[in-house]
């Protein structure tokens, strides 16, 4: 944890705030790669994740935060007090979302959604790799970084589904090279429009996807009972259907790191020692599901009656 100071805060569209943060010492800040998140702590102590949308050489880091009406209030909360000058505390930075080599890279962003896919674009294109963007929003009057976006030339293209309807997945992401990876991140609708057009493809495993919010979804099936073998402190805990292995381990007395508890954000990532993992998360890829070797324990459960996790 680290506290940062606001350098800047600009009004990049219609509800969202840019803020660019910097060490107010004048330290140096750790390095980041496209596709990262830092967790910002927002209002009283709430832990609110903002993807890295700045260039990963400036020296600063760089957030741009859309205002939910609807939410709990964090982006409020950065909105109306936040200011420049003020000090915020900053939880580090982590990288669920990194880009992967592959011999092609499409991005499709929703809305404010672009933050984590604007610096990739702009790393693919200094590096002259294969890469094109599709970037949609409602009205591009609350669209942030169009000039940024527009800058990066014809691989970037802009939708106003407003005025021009949103076109099919199929098109957005076009032909794809053997191998291509797509990356998305906007609203959950438009993630779950893009695996659905990869299935389809039978290129479910090329999706690399980041939510802001969980998905609605419907009520899952009976989650079952299982048990937690903690390694490290030695205990064996029952998580019962209607509990999440976080709650009880952390009722335990056991500390684990939680933000979301939507499996969301990948703060509670507990690495596995045995037993096999019902991922319920949208953090994990995949083959990283495939893998076994870690779980999200706010969400996912025990596939059979028990698990052992390094805790
Ligand atoms: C990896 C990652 C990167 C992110 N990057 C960005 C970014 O670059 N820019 C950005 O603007 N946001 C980003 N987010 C989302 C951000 O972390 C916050 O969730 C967002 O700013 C809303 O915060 P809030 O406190 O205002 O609303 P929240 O309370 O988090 O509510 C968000 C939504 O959840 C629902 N909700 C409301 N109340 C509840 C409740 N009681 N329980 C459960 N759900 C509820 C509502 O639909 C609401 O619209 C990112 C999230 C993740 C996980
Ligand atoms: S607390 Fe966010 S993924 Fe578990």
């Amino acid at each position: 944890m680290r506290e940062l100071m606001v350098r800047g805060l600009t009004l990049e569209a219609d509800d969202v705030l840019t803020v660019e943060l910097v060490d107010p010492t004048g330290a140096a800040l750790p390095e980041w790669t496209p596709g990262a998140h830092a967790d910002l702590v927002v209002g009283d102590g709430t832990v609110r994740q903002y993807s890295l949308c700045g260039d990963p050489a400036a020296g600063s880091l760089t957030v741009a935060v859309r205002h939910d009406p609807a939410g709990r209030g964090g982006s409020s909360w950065v909105h109306r007090t936040l200011r420049p000058g003020d000090r915020i505390p900053v939880r580090g930075i982590k990288n669920h979302f990194a880009l992967e080599p592959a011999p092609q890279v499409v991005l499709v962003a929703g809305g404010v959604g672009i933050t984590p896919l604007l610096p990739m674009a702009e790393q693919l294109a200094r590096a002259g790799k294969p890469w094109r963007l599709a970037y949609l929003g409602r009205e591009t009057k609350r669209m942030p970084f169009l000039d940024r976006v527009r800058a990066l030339g014809t691989p970037a293209t802009v939708h106003e589904t407003a005025t021009t309807g949103r076109p099919p997945m199929s098109e957005l992401l076009g032909d794809l090279a053997p191998g291509a990876l797509v990356y998305v991140c906007g609203p959950a609708a438009l993630i779950e429009d893009a695996r659905a057009a990869l299935e389809a493809r039978g290129l479910g495993s090329q999706l690399r996807a980041e939510y802001f919010e969980a998905p609605a979804l419907a009520a899952a099936e009976d989650p079952g009972t299982f048990l937690v073998r903690l390694e490290r402190s030695g205990m064996e805990l029952v998580v019962p259907a209607d509990r999440s292995a976080l709650e009880v381990v952390t009722g335990a007395g056991i500390d684990v790191l939680s933000d979301c508890e939507e499996g969301i954000c990948g703060s509670c990532e507990t690495k596995v020692l045995a037993g096999e993992v019902d991922h319920r998360d949208y953090v994990l890829t995949k083959q990283e599901k495939a893998e076994n070797s870690c779980m999200m324990i706010c969400v996912s459960r025990a596939r059979g009656p028990r698990l052992t996790l390094d805790l």
